[in-house]
């Protein structure tokens, strides 16, 4: 059973990640998506909307499992007995920051591989503070993020 982790901040989940989360459920048996509380970030949704947010995305997938983590993402790996950490790859500019990421986390663990995986390029310039700025302003997010997400946006900022 090929059980892989598609780590990120989801602040919030968006139809990139979802795409993603697609993509990697053809190749593996088992997706944990999981948030990685990241103290240096300052999200917009706690982690419990997060999680709930991700769940609720996400429940259409019959093979995934979302949680939370702190500390390194190998180690959450190794507990979890995942195999791999998926990445999604938008552009150009992701791949340092990744390819980094990427190779100190084979470093540390020689077993557990990146997979990088590119989500439809109508998700290219996709990202969650470009979500989080248009809803602030506003702006339709439909297009881009889960009804869920689009609701909880709006409930957020009317506050
Ligand atoms: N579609 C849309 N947006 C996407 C996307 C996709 N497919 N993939 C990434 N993004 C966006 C995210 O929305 C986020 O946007 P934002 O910065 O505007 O909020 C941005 O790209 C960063 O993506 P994210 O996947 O959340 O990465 P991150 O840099 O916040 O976190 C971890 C990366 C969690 C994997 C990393 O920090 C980690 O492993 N942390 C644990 C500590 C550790 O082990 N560090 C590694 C040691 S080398």
């Amino acid at each position: 059973m090929r059980t892989v982790l598609y780590p990120g901040t989801f602040d919030p989940i968006t139809y990139g990640h979802i795409d993603i989360v697609k993509r990697a459920c053809e190749l593996f048996d088992k997706i944990i998506v999981t948030i990685a509380v990241n103290p240096s970030k300052h999200p917009l949704f706690t982690l419990e909307e997060r999680l709930y947010l991700i769940k609720e995305s996400l429940s259409e997938f019959p093979n995934i499992t979302v949680d939370s983590f702190d500390g390194l993402v190998v180690d959450y790996a190794k507990k979890a007995g995942a195999s791999g950490i998926i990445r999604g790859l938008r552009a150009v500019s992701d791949f340092e920051y990744e390819f980094q990421m990427a190779l100190m986390n084979r470093k540390l663990a020689e077993n557990i591989a990146t997979i990088f995986l590119m989500p439809h390029e109508k998700y290219t310039y996709l990202n969650s503070s470009i979500i989080r700025d248009l809803a602030q302003f506003g702006s339709d997010i439909g297009d881009f993020v889960p009804k869920v997400v689009q609701d909880a946006m709006k409930k957020k900022f009317a506050k």
